[in-house]
């Protein structure tokens, strides 16, 4: 990747975003970093048909085939710099629900921390990633979501669009939903806040979550107002996880 690499312009439906789209990229969260260690004004979203270095949450690779996943990242430079990271992350999690609803006509759920699932099935994925640099600070939320139908081996773990809709999604239509959603929902961080509670697949279950002083087993109660996973251990008695990921259970 350079700044000599080709891509299209797509008009945005607000005019708070720029959108690149690329016919490859190692990995867009890692162009949109770049882009933003060099100045890029914060709006600036990079799609690409497909990444060569896909990455996911907790080192996890990323991997998709050509053109079938709508593979996105942001840029954004929030005031209040780390501590927005969780809140902006759920911000571009819930907006890109509503736009699956939009284009598929079915709601998916938030899987704590930030994954799409439909019956428990994964439907897109969320890496956030943030820098302190000369420039400023800096936040990436970068997305990969399944759009065409999921390879047969992994049809009890993974959904797309596509298989939620019963007939093709064209990816710049979810992309539009997408950027539509975000724009009204970067003014209401506590907006998206509200939908990840009440569209979670996490909240109620009994969950086991590994923190760094050990494991814990417990009924996920909350999301706090950081985006952190609260976790009722005992009665009485309760765990904000911050990181990492949890495990379902079952129904509380
Ligand atoms: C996860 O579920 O582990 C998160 C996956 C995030 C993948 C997206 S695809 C677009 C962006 N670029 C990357 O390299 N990763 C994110």
């Amino acid at each position: 990747m350079d700044a000599t690499t080709p891509y299209r312009e797509i008009d945005a439906p607000s005019d708070r975003f720029r959108v690149r789209w690329f016919d490859q990229l190692p990995s867009t969260n890692d162009y949109a970093l770049e882009a933003g260690r060099v100045g890029e004004a914060a709006g600036l979203v990079v799609i690409a048909d497909h990444q060569t270095e896909g990455r996911g949450r907790l080192g996890r690779k990323w991997e998709t085939e050509p053109g079938a996943a709508l593979l996105g990242s942001l840029l954004l430079r929030p005031e209040g710099g780390v501590h927005d990271a969780h809140r902006y992350t759920t911000v571009v999690a819930v907006a890109l629900m509503n736009a699956v609803e939009k284009v598929t006509g079915v709601r998916p759920q938030l899987k704590w921390p930030n994954d799409l699932v439909w019956q428990e099935r994964k439907l897109a994925g969320v890496l956030t990633e943030f820098e302190d640099g000369p420039n400023g600070y800096l936040l990436v939320v970068g997305a990969g979501t399944n759009v065409s139908p999921v390879a047969p081996e992994y049809a009890t773990l993974a959904v797309s669009c596509e298989e939620l809709k019963g007939t093709p999604v064209d990816r710049e239509a979810l992309l539009r939903a997408w950027l539509e959603s975000l724009h009204a929902l970067l003014d209401e961080p506590d907006v998206a806040l509200d939908a990840a509670r009440r569209d979670s697949a996490t909240l109620k279950k009994k969950v086991r979550a590994e923190l760094s002083e050990g494991e814990i087993v417990g009924i996920a109660v909350d999301l706090s107002r950081s985006g952190g996973l609260v976790v009722e251990t005992a009665p009485g008695t309760t765990t904000e996880v911050t990181a990492g990921d949890v495990v379902h259970l079952h129904d509380a």
